[in-house]
């Protein structure tokens, strides 16, 4: 299949549109939009016209809003700022590199980089797997570093993994969905995270 007809819009828009879904839907949209002006119409052919240019810009206008604002919220992704993740570095290399790896990439436990994070994690938000760090990290030891910290190694997991960093602080509540940050294509783990 030519690969436009798989292309997904970015995701921001309220619902799934791919091209296809898209191209049906601008075109059902013209058809109604002129289909009656066409038929039994007791308008003037210059004043008809004129309704029907007018219908068809506004469509073409509220397209290009809506592409643009798409843009808009795809750029200005960023939730953590270079000194959590610098910050996180240290908490994680102290309390999560004896498992994790230095550079993420796992051994006795899940790498924490790559196609695994983005597989088991891309989907979820940033908030849950605070919740899931916190309460379960370090193994058998969950909640013991404070708050803060787990923020910060939080941060620098994201980081690691892509993501930008930016003027935003990160909170436990950070309700982005951990795909839409991170790199489309995953980082490889590297020696110096
Ligand atoms: C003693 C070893 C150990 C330490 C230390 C440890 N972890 Fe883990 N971690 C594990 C194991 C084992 C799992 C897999 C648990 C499971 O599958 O239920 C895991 C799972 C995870 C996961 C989920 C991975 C996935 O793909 O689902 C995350 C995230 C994580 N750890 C983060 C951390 C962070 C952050 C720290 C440091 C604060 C940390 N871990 C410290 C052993 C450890």
């Amino acid at each position: 299949m030519a690969s436009w007809l798989t292309y997904d819009f970015p995701k921001p828009c309220c619902c799934f549109v791919n091209a296809p879904t898209l191209l049906i839907c601008i075109a059902t949209m013209l058809v109604i939009a002129t289909e009656p002006l066409n038929q039994g119409s007791e308008m003037e052919p210059l004043r008809r016209g004129r309704v029907r240019l007018s219908v068809i810009a506004s469509i073409v206008t509220a397209f290009g809003l809506w592409i643009g604002s798409a843009r808009a919220e795809s750029t200005n992704a960023s939730v953590f700022t270079r000194e959590q993740a610098d910050a996180g570095r240290q908490s994680y290399t102290l309390y999560c590199a004896s498992c994790h790896k230095v550079d993420l990439s796992g051994g006795p436990a899940p790498a924490l980089s790559g196609q695994t994070f983005s597989t088991d994690w891309g989907k979820h938000k940033v908030a849950d797997l605070y919740t899931y760090i916190k309460v379960m990290m370090p193994l058998c030891d969950g909640g013991s570093l404070a708050n803060a910290e787990y923020v910060d190694i939080l941060a620098f997991i994201l980081s690691a993994n892509g993501a930008g960093a930016g003027p935003q602080e990160l909170t436990p509540s950070a309700g982005v969905t951990i795909g839409d940050i991170i790199a489309k294509k995953p980082a490889e783990p590297s020696t110096n995270p």
